[in-house]
């Protein structure tokens, strides 16, 4: 992955924060082990995972390498500037790690291996990512149009996030529905590293393009949480 890419979302924090999608309670239940208290969310951008863990009364470390990301974190979290190949927490004091459209930037093997020394025996690694449902009408001319990864005609049956030695994982895809108009996909897009790295006059008239694509009024966005969870 670019690395250009990886660490480039804080040029659009505010966007971000925003215009992206929260995920479903369901697809973060699913990747927690039974009767979790902390956990930790590695690469947590502004805390859109972040605030679903703590509504659902968990304590949340939240670890993030940019601090005008890390600025939006909800202030019940405990927010702490640090990456995946050298996370800031303790051995074995949380019981689940949970990843949110993120896991793909992360040096894996060192990501791995944070996670191991983090999790306390039996706990659980938990891999979210939103995409959008590209399989018709204006989201497919958007994704195409934009470049966008995470979309539903990219993921497939036989995909795995991490195949080495990480144990069984279990996934499972959960629908969801983000109210939205114009300016908040045109926001949702600007967001994204492909068009964050973009030079300036690309970068406007990719987003004027895409404003073009999007119907007016208020409409809902397809979403589907792509969730993923293993005992590493
Ligand atoms: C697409 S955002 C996802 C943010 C958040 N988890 C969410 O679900 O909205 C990817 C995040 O990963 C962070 N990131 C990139 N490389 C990282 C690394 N090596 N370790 C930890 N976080 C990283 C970026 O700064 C960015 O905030």
């Amino acid at each position: 992955m670019d690395p250009r890419r990886a660490l480039s979302f804080g040029a659009a924090a505010e966007a971000y924060a925003a215009a992206r999608p929260s995920y479903p309670v369901e697809a973060v239940r699913f990747v927690l082990p039974v009767g979790a208290r902390r956990v930790l969310d590695l690469g947590a951008g502004t805390g859109k995972l972040t605030s679903v863990l703590l509504d659902l009364g968990l304590d949340v470390v939240s670890v993030e390498p940019d601090d005008a990301m890390l600025a939006h974190v909800d202030p019940r979290a405990q927010a702490l500037q640090g990456t995946a190949e050298d996370v800031p927490v303790e051995d074995g004091s949380v019981d689940a790690v949970v990843v949110g459209q993120a896991w793909h930037w992360f040096d894996q093997d060192a990501a791995m291996a944070s996670v191991r020394r983090v999790l306390r025996p039996g706990g659980t690694l938990g891999l979210l990512w939103n995409v959008i449902d590209d399989s018709a009408g204006w989201p497919r001319a958007l994704a195409e149009h934009i470049g966008m990864e995470d979309r539903l005609s990219l993921v497939h049956e036989a995909d795995t996030p991490y195949d080495r030695a990480a144990g069984a994982w279990r996934r499972q895809l959960f629908r969801h529905e983000q109210p939205a108009d114009a300016d908040l996909v045109v926001a949702n897009m600007a967001s994204r590293s492909v068009v964050i790295v973009l030079p300036e006059a690309e970068r406007t008239a990719r987003l004027e393009r895409a404003r073009e694509i999007v119907p007016t009024g208020h409409f809902t966005l397809p979403w589907v949480t792509d969730a993923w969870v293993t005992t590493p």
